[in-house]
């Protein structure tokens, strides 16, 4: 069963510091926990190293709107990702960030190494242009009406809506989505990577195993579309590494993002006195493995390993990428309650039950995996509490009553327990492939046996019957040794619940060749229970949690942004309770969307001479042009509140259930800005 000794190194695509960890993000990191987990359980030297990835225009402009420097940003979120991860047993060895100086180094290093190689090259390109903000425009930036079929509020290079692809330039009425101004055209100087430079050697590098058929494929296809220059820099004001020997140019987030792989583990060799070069030097014999999304191939594929070939580094052993996640058939989705954040999981269910969900129906291809509620439910519940955990509840009582803990002298039942001890060749093979999905089908198949025998010889027909005390006792710990190895089978997936049973079964941390041998004359502790089921309010109040509505953003619950909910009219307030609220005219100079924000616009209300900033969740329900110069109700003297993204001064008032459905309040013709409303 055991195998030479491999040092592996893995890592997990870097999330965007912009941001929540949600489900589908989830499918990547518990698919690579599950993997190195394994690989440690066997007994290799696995390293797991992550990071969040910190730069970029999208960082920079959250950072911005909340009035924070995009370092307290990537602070804050970083702490949320480490959170969401370590409740989710994702069990980094590392975690770091692009941010950071060790990334900084091998970032400068692999450019200069190229810049020495005569891999880098410049021109200068035209771009739109912000010219209030002063800043380029990525074209996501950019808003304004599809050429072909006049939608309005369409980003910079499609439409949502007919499906036409152009360049910026042909919106129509085309718009910063920053400040609202009209961009310019303006010249800038770019760096570029010649990524033809490496086409014989990533034709071969894509050719030689290291990528999964269907992404060879895809390779293929871009070859023959030619290998075209990469552009690695942006124009300050950016939030990233400046570029060495410039005064304004900075390296675009892509670039550092992989490096930031390195860095992670650089850091970690710091603090462990792993030796760096015997990983990443040229010669390293260490594994290499990057688990991806489909999403991200293009970078990794091509970009990846000719940047390390170019810097005189390993590439890597290979890249697996995975499918993106789908609830109930479709496309993650705010309004529909389906975009479920870690931490809305977290507040309501179990994570194995997830881990286990997500492990069954996982494989190695790049087909997307659905979600799907029901499914989740009966699943977890038939398999997990109803046949593994069932297996020990069954036995457990017995021994621990009658026998004072202790297991039978001998596993009567050979043959049987030596068919699970076989099966873990073909299971670990599973898993080495990432074929959980056909890992999990076996472990079941198993686990019925098992319940299957149990209900063949029934211990608690047998425990009332005189002169059975052996055979009780003979049963029961055959169904115990069963379960151990039906645990440690499943300890990648289900690392919490594997560690109860090590206390339950009073057995060190489990090891995948320790099953060789069944436990005997061994005294294992009280049964407590493993696992309850799977409750549908609880995945209904997650769902519900979960939902595009007022007073739910982001995780914060901001006094301007609701909660706005049709509450039955209960309690009265005295005339002076009224009398304190100062409700005044406003006039909306300016709205503008909130960088990051899913449901907050971001007003700029003119009272008459005073102007406040409010944020508003009223989103899902207005576009901020529609709302410009409009007149409504605020409330003026409420505390100013540090929300996320800012500062709110006050609140506008509005009626309706949420979500779309919303309606800003309106004084009649005549009223003007400043105005009390009594
Ligand atoms: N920052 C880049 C990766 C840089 S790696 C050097 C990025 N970040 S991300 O936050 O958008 O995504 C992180 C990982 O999660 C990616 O591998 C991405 O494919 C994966 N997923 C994000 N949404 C997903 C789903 N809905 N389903 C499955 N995986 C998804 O890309
Ligand atoms: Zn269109």
């Amino acid at each position: 069963m055991s195998q030479d000794n491999r040092t592996i190194l893995v890592t997990s695509a870097l999330p965007y510091a912009n941001g929540p960890i949600h489900l589908g993000h989830l499918v990547e990191y518990i698919q690579t926990d599950i993997w190195v987990r394994f690989q440690k359980l066997r007994g290799h030297d696995c390293v797991y190293v992550c990071a969040d990835d910190a730069h970029g225009t999208p960082i920079m402009l959250r950072a911005q709107q909340e009035g924070i420097s995009p370092e307290q940003l990537i602070e804050t979120v970083g702490q949320e990702h480490r959170a969401d991860f370590h409740d989710f047993h994702i069990d980094f060895d590392n975690y770091h960030s692009t941010h950071s100086i060790e990334n900084r180094e091998l970032s400068e290093l692999v450019y200069q190494r190229h810049n020495e190689a005569g891999h880098i090259t410049t021109r200068t390109i035209t771009q739109a242009f912000d010219p209030e903000k002063q800043m380029f425009l990525p074209d996501r930036f950019i808003k304004g009406e599809c050429p072909r079929c006049g939608a309005a509020d369409q980003y910079g290079d499609n439409c949502e809506a007919c499906g036409a692809t152009y360049s910026h330039t042909e919106l129509k009425n085309a718009v910063s989505a920053i400040s609202g101004a009209t961009p310019v055209e303006k010249d800038s100087l770019h760096y570029f990577f010649k990524l033809a430079d490496f086409e014989p050697m990533l034709r071969d590098w894509t050719a030689a195993g290291h990528l999964q058929d269907e992404v060879s494929n895809k390779l293929n296809e871009w070859f023959e579309q030619g290998l075209r220059e990469w552009d690695i820099s942006r124009d300050a004001p950016y939030f990233g590494f400046r570029i060495p020997g410039t005064e304004d140019k900075y390296f675009y987030v892509w670039l550092d993002a992989p490096i930031g792989y390195m860095a992670s583990f650089k850091h970690l060799c710091e603090q462990s006195g792993r030796d760096f070069d015997a990983y990443w030097g040229k010669n390293s014999t260490a594994e290499l493995y990057h688990f991806i999304g489909k999403d991200i191939i293009y970078f990794h594929a091509l970009f990846w390993p000719a940047m390390l070939a170019g810097a005189g580094l390993r590439t890597p052993t290979a890249v697996f990428a995975h499918g993106f996640l789908t609830v109930e058939g479709q496309k993650m989705s705010k309004s529909r309650g389906t975009f479920i954040k870690a931490r809305t999981y977290l507040d309501h269910l179990d994570p194995e039950y997830l881990r286990y969900y997500f492990a069954a129906k996982l494989g190695s291809g790049v087909d997307d995996i659905d979600l799907n509620l029901d499914d989740f439910i009966a699943r977890v519940n038939s398999d997990l509490v109803g046949k593994v955990v069932n297996i020990a509840s069954r036995c457990a009582g017995f021994i621990y009553k009658r026998f004072d803990g202790v297991l039978s002298q001998t596993c009567v039942e050979t043959n049987l327990y030596q068919d699970f001890v076989n099966a873990g060749d073909i299971i670990a093979e599973n898993y080495e492939h990432r074929e959980f999905g056909h890992a999990i089908r076996k472990i079941m198949a198993l686990a019925d046996r098992a319940n299957q025998y149990i209900d063949a010889n029934k211990p608690w027909v047998l425990a009332k019957q005189e002169g059975q005390e052996q055979t009780v006792q003979d049963v029961c710990s055959v169904g115990i040794n069963l379960f151990r190895v039906l645990i440690t089978y499943l300890q990648p997936v289900l690392p919490r619940m594997a560690n109860a049973v090590e206390t339950f079964l009073n057995i060190p941390a489990m090891k995948w060749d320790d099953i060789g041998t069944p436990l005997t004359g061994h005294a294992i502790n009280k049964f407590t229970p493993l696992m309850i089921r799977v409750e549908q309010e609880k995945v209904d109040a997650m769902l519900e949690d979960s939902k595009d509505s007022l007073g739910n953003t982001q995780g914060t619950k901001g006094a301007a942004e609701g909660p706005l909910k049709d509450d039955p009219i209960s309690e009265t307030i005295n005339f002076d309770d009224f009398a304190k609220l100062d409700l005044r005219i406003a006039r909306i100079s300016k709205a503008e969307h909130v960088e990051g924000a899913d449901k907050l616009l971001q007003l700029t209300l003119d009272l008459g001479g005073e102007t406040r900033n409010v944020l508003a969740g009223i989103k899902s329900a207005y576009t901020p042009e529609s709302l410009e110069g409009k007149l409504t109700v605020m409330v003026a003297n409420l505390a100013p509140r540090k929300m996320r993204f800012g500062l709110s001064e006050g609140m506008v008032l509005a009626a309706g259930p949420g979500g779309n459905e919303l309606f800003i309040l309106h004084p009649d013709a005549g009223a003007e800005p400043g105005m009390r409303v009594k």
